[in-house]
């Protein structure tokens, strides 16, 4: 029996070879949709940049069969003043979709980040009542999911709702649950039922594959659907590093998430190479500083671990891909990926698994390799 090192020497040699048969073909590089058909879908996220870019777009039209829009169907981009709805990028968002035959998920209609500071003030400044933000969010999803109905595969109908950490409370402290306790959840799944009865409706998190987060996200499910709310699946954002979370935590989230009849999303997937305090992707962790050792370009060794990574995290895919419908890469490539800015700005990371010039890294044979087994 080779011993490991031996193993992981002759299996990097192997990656490299494929990638450089991959890269060197000159052939434009296989479909990772078609590579994964019949097992789940293959999307990105794609910012208002990326939506433009012809290059961007060519890359994405081989490789997905679904798109995100990244930004512009939250709620502050979409009624930026009450009443005032700005739908014009969203549209050509659709559009730009519907043209290239790409599903279209909704991201997101309630959420505690680019929501619009309107949402939450009453009459002179004070704080609104619970019933009017209640009525806001109704108002807004209603004209929302309503104006895209039969044309959005599914919604992340409530993101990022949950606390992290081991406190007793299980929803996050945000300006919905102080003005509205539990009760915007509901609200937030009966409004987006209502507007569009086909749409698969989500709860979309970070960190939910594991530990005591997954359990808050079962409980949640269990409780809306014990008040009468339907709730199709599960959005498992995949905001991962090279070492976090283990692949037997993911599996097991993966599993007992599709045990509760859910259907599992993969909904933002990338791997930091970077070093950072933050798990997850709250937004609102930043580290003031962050080592930022890669600005140059990323060494071999780390492409290559980069490229285990990824192909461990497929492996577990094909292994449950009876409980997964989609994995969306969140970005189209490095130089399009918000953790060039999070948890510290400006950094150089190499998340995706298509560099800044749009070139297959060795993580796309990896993946690929996943595919054939
Ligand atoms: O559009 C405005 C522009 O008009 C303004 O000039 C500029 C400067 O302030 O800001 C622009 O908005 C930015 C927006 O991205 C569009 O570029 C926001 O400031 C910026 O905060 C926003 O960042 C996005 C972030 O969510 C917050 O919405 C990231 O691109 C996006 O990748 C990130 O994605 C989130 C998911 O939605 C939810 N899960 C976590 C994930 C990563 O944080």
């Amino acid at each position: 029996m080779a011993d490991r090192p031996a193993q992981r020497i002759m299996a990097g040699m192997r990656l490299l070879l494929l990638c450089a048969l991959v890269c060197l073909s000159g052939a434009a590089e296989p479909s990772l949709d078609r590579a994964f058909a019949g097992r789940f879908a293959i999307g990105m996220a794609l910012g208002a940049r990326e939506s433009a870019d012809p290059a961007v777009l060519e890359l994405a039209a081989r490789h997905i069969s679904a798109a995100t829009p990244e930004n512009i169907m939250k709620p502050g981009p979409l009624q930026p003043r009450e009443g005032e709805f700005a739908f014009a990028a969203a549209d050509a968002f659709v559009e730009l979709c519907s043209a290239r035959g790409w599903a279209v998920y909704g991201h997101t209609l309630t959420w505690h980040i680019q929501v619009p500071p309107w949402m939450f003030a009453g009459p002179d400044g004070a704080p609104a009542s619970r019933d009017l933000v209640l009525a806001r969010q109704r108002a807004h999803i209603a004209a929302v999911v309503g104006r895209y109905a039969g044309r959005i595969r599914a919604w992340d109908v409530v993101n990022e709702a949950l606390a992290d950490g081991k406190g007793s409370e299980d929803l996050r402290d945000s300006p919905w649950s102080r003005a509205c306790g539990w009760d915007f959840i509901p609200n937030a799944f009966r409004s987006a039922a209502a507007a569009d009865p086909r749409a698969q409706l989500l709860y979309n998190d970070y960190n939910i594959e594991s530990g005591a987060k997954r359990e808050r996200a079962l409980r949640l499910v269990a409780r809306l659907r014990a008040e009468g709310c339907r709730v199709d699946g599960i959005g498992i954002q995949g905001h991962w590093t090279l070492d976090h979370p283990p692949v037997a935590e993911i599996e097991a989230g993966i599993r007992a998430f599709a045990a509760a009849g859910l259907a599992v999303h993969i909904t933002e997937l990338d791997i930091s190479v970077l070093p950072r305090m933050a798990a997850g992707g709250d937004l609102l962790a930043q580290d003031a500083t962050g080592a930022d050792p890669y600005r140059a370009g990323l060494p071999d060794a780390v492409q290559e671990r980069l490229a285990r990574r990824y192909a461990e995290i497929f492996a577990c895919f094909v292994r449950n891909a009876v409980a997964i419908e989609r994995v969306t890469f969140w970005g189209a490539h490095d130089g399009a990926s918000w953790l060039n800015d999070w948890p510290v700005k400006g950094r150089t990371d190499h998340a995706l698994l298509f560099d800044r010039a749009l070139r297959a890294k060795p993580a796309f044979a990896a993946v690929l390799a996943e595919a054939a087994r």
